[in-house]
């Protein structure tokens, strides 16, 4: 983490600007600056206006190549900083040497007569002028105006990012550009490309030229078709008629990694391995562990042609990339052939590893060597530590906290990335209003309510959360325009997340200049959520149910699952419903026999009018609505009367839904006992979060 340094303006210069109209002016910037004064009068800026600056050389360069593709005056190259007399912005690099804790902050000052952008890097002044850019307005007349104003600013963290899966669904180099604009503008500095993955593999190796002649291809284009199609997971040829998918050539990369280092964006590669590697193992089957295609998804650990294999690819990416961290991926091996495998189990015999972590553990740290080799450092999904961390490695943490609270404590850097916080691919509001999503519930309220450095972590420790990155994953999203949509605004939270002090932080605030930027991204042709028609969290979350059964003691005759056990024996009398996902902490999850089958007890014999319950389907992970629900009552917990029998068609096609299955009439009873089950045909689970008994 990055501490805060301020420049200290000078008592002359605060005088000038009264504080009192900052809230006005701090709405129109996000991420929200660390500190906005207010002054007198207006800067107009036209077509006469200079723009100006210090820098030199290869800085200067970069930064007229960017102002290029803005609209006049930034259009029209960059004059001397000795012309920032009269009306002008002035880019000025300032004496102060460039550290760690002021790389990227600026101030900015705007009066009548011009606006001045100080900074110690040339970053520093980019973020400025972007700065600049969002405090315009334009009139009626059209003229472009600023507010006089001070602003002094610096990030919370260095790094700050997007991860973009380009493999499940390939994205062209011009969307890719785009997004940059934008993420550049929020003050964004890193874009995670997940280049490689079972769906298809995005960039030209020389030394492997099946991976882009073959396995960047399939025949259906949309990936859950392609996934869970009867033609089961085939790749094409690059000149089959069927193809579809692509890849970033070497020219392609380079003219990517110039876009981004123009906006101060680093770009960062994502090679998979050990797994999620199918599309390899296809074009390459040596190279797993029984030689076949179409089998596996990790690589064999124990054949030596998988590092050179490895070694070749990452000597070919460093060559096109220069950012400091390559990402190897790590996440989610199977590692089942390795156990059977006779080379995986001559490596571990030969290098003492007791089990399969600490074979993939060690495929980890041979590639890290080689990275560290070469100048650069190892990032990885948590899983690389399992087994061992890597010692140099860098962990992005995303099943939840615990990698990163675990890597920080082991002395590494972690970036933060919580599924629960930071996937992009997760429904941004009430499911049925949603493109179908891969599942769980990701508001912009609580994309924002994220902090990247957990409770858990004293001051010294939080120094090596090295920032926060949003992920968006594209099993479901087959088209640019709904890429977008995940993206926008939900990576304006994560702008301001990483970069504001939290003290600066409220959502009313971010909610209201929110609304303005998705107006803006509209006009410059992106295709955002709608956030002026968010439906918000499901009514009956909202607040707590009060009914007869409350804080009633329940019996489980047959057992909640662990792993969804919500507020265990409790959950299903506390009162707290459900929100849009099952996986909230209301909802309970029942999969033993795929029933659910409980009795609660009123603790005396009561006047009954209704029972019931709502349950929740969500066919991707087999969550479904019950196929029968019997509700029965007894006065004396062993004989009971059967109230109802409900039967219910489950459907597959109903993505996500919601029902209640209740009783109503007049009854007297202590004991209720409440069943449900899924269908036959289905299995799977059910979910429910309340027994609701008036
Ligand atoms: C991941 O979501 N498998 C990193």
């Amino acid at each position: 983490m990055k501490r805060r340094t301020i420049t200290l303006c000078t008592l002359l210069l605060a005088a000038l600007f009264a504080a009192g109209g900052s809230k006005a002016q701090a709405q129109q910037v996000i991420p929200v600056p660390q500190k906005v004064e207010q002054g007198e009068g207006v800067f107009r800026i036209t077509g006469a206006t200079a723009l100006c600056t210090n820098l030199k050389g290869k800085e200067k360069k970069m930064l007229e190549t960017y102002l290029a593709t803005l609209p006049a005056p930034y259009n029209q190259g960059l004059k001397s900083a000795k012309k920032a007399r009269g009306n002008s912005i002035l880019l000025e690099k300032t004496e102060t040497a460039p550290t760690a804790d002021n790389a990227e902050s600026y101030t900015l000052e705007v009066t009548p007569r011009q606006a001045v952008i100080r900074a110690a890097t040339d970053a520093g002044l980019f973020y400025g002028l972007q700065t600049l850019l969002q405090l315009t307005a334009t009139d009626a007349a059209g003229n472009r105006t600023v507010q006089a104003v001070r602003v002094e600013d610096t990030p919370r963290f260095a790094y700050r990012g997007l991860m973009l899966d380009v493999s499940r669904h390939f994205r062209s180099k011009e969307f890719v550009k785009k997004q940059m604009d934008a993420l550049a503008h929020y003050k964004l500095n890193r874009l995670h490309l997940h280049l490689t993955d079972g769906a298809g593999w995005r960039i030209e190796i020389k030394k492997y030229p099946r991976l882009t002649e073959f396995a960047a291809w399939r025949p259906e284009a949309v990936w859950k078709k392609w996934w869970f199609g009867s033609e089961g997971r085939k790749y094409c040829e690059q000149d089959d008629p069927r193809a579809q998918g692509g890849f970033y050539t070497q020219d392609d990369i380079r003219e990517l990694v110039e876009y981004a280092a123009r906006r101060h964006i680093t770009l960062i590669p994502e090679i998979e391995m050990p797994a999620h590697s199918e599309e390899v193992l296809a074009a390459y089957p040596e190279l797993s562990c029984t030689g076949e295609p179409y089998k596996h998804a990790d690589f064999c650990v124990g054949n030596e042609a998988t590092f050179a294999f490895l070694e070749d690819v990452l000597a070919e990416v460093m060559e096109l990339f220069p950012s400091e961290y390559i990402h190897i991926g790590g996440d989610e091996a199977g590692k089942a052939a390795w156990k059977t495998c006779p080379k995986c189990q001559k490596r571990m015999k030969d290098e003492n590893l007791k089990d399969v972590n600490e074979l993939q553990s060690y495929l980890i740290h041979r590639i890290e060597v080689f990275l560290n080799a070469h100048g650069r450092k190892l990032l990885g999904w948590d899983e690389i530590m399992e087994g061992g961390l890597a010692p140099n490695a860098t962990v992005m943490s995303w099943r939840g906290e615990e990698g990163g609270i675990n890597a920080v404590k082991a002395g590494h850097r972690a970036i933060m990335t919580p599924s629960s916080h930071c996937y992009l691919d997760g429904y941004q509001d009430a499911p049925a209003s949603q493109p179908e999503a891969i599942g769980g519930y990701l508001p912009l309220s609580k994309v924002y309510s994220y902090n990247p450095i957990p409770a858990a972590l004293n001051e010294e420790e939080a120094k090596l959360i090295y920032g926060v990155q949003g992920n968006l994953w594209t099993e479901y999203i087959p088209t640019e325009e709904q890429c977008e949509y995940m993206i926008y605004p939900r990576i304006l939270a994560v702008a301001e997340v990483a970069w504001s002090d939290p003290a600066r932080k409220s959502y009313a605030d971010f909610h209201a200049r929110a609304l303005k930027a998705v107006e803006q991204l509209k006009q410059k042709g992106y295709h955002p959520f709608d956030l002026k028609n968010e439906i918000g969290d499901r009514p009956e979350s909202v607040t707590p149910v009060s009914h007869l059964a409350l804080n009633k003691p329940v019996t489980y005759n047959a057992p909640f699952n662990q792993t969804y056990a919500a507020q265990g024996d409790k959950s299903l009398t506390d009162g707290r419903r459900g929100n849009w996902t099952y996986s909230d902490g209301a909802w309970q999850g029942f999969i033993s026999r795929n029933r659910l089958d409980v009795t609660v007890d009123l603790e005396a014999e009561t006047d009954i009018r209704s029972i019931s319950a709502d349950f929740i389907q969500v066919v991707g992970p087999e969550v479904f609505l019950p196929a029968e629900v019997i509700i029965s009552v007894s006065t004396d917990g062993t004989d009971y009367r059967e109230l109802t029998r409900i039967s219910h068609r489950v459907d597959k096609a109903d993505a996500i839904v919601f029902k209640n299955y209740g009783w109503q009439g007049e009854t007297k009873a202590r004991y209720i006992r409440y069943q449900a089950r899924a269908g036959k045909e289905f299995g799977g689970w059910v979910f429910t979060d309340e027994i609701v008994v008036q």
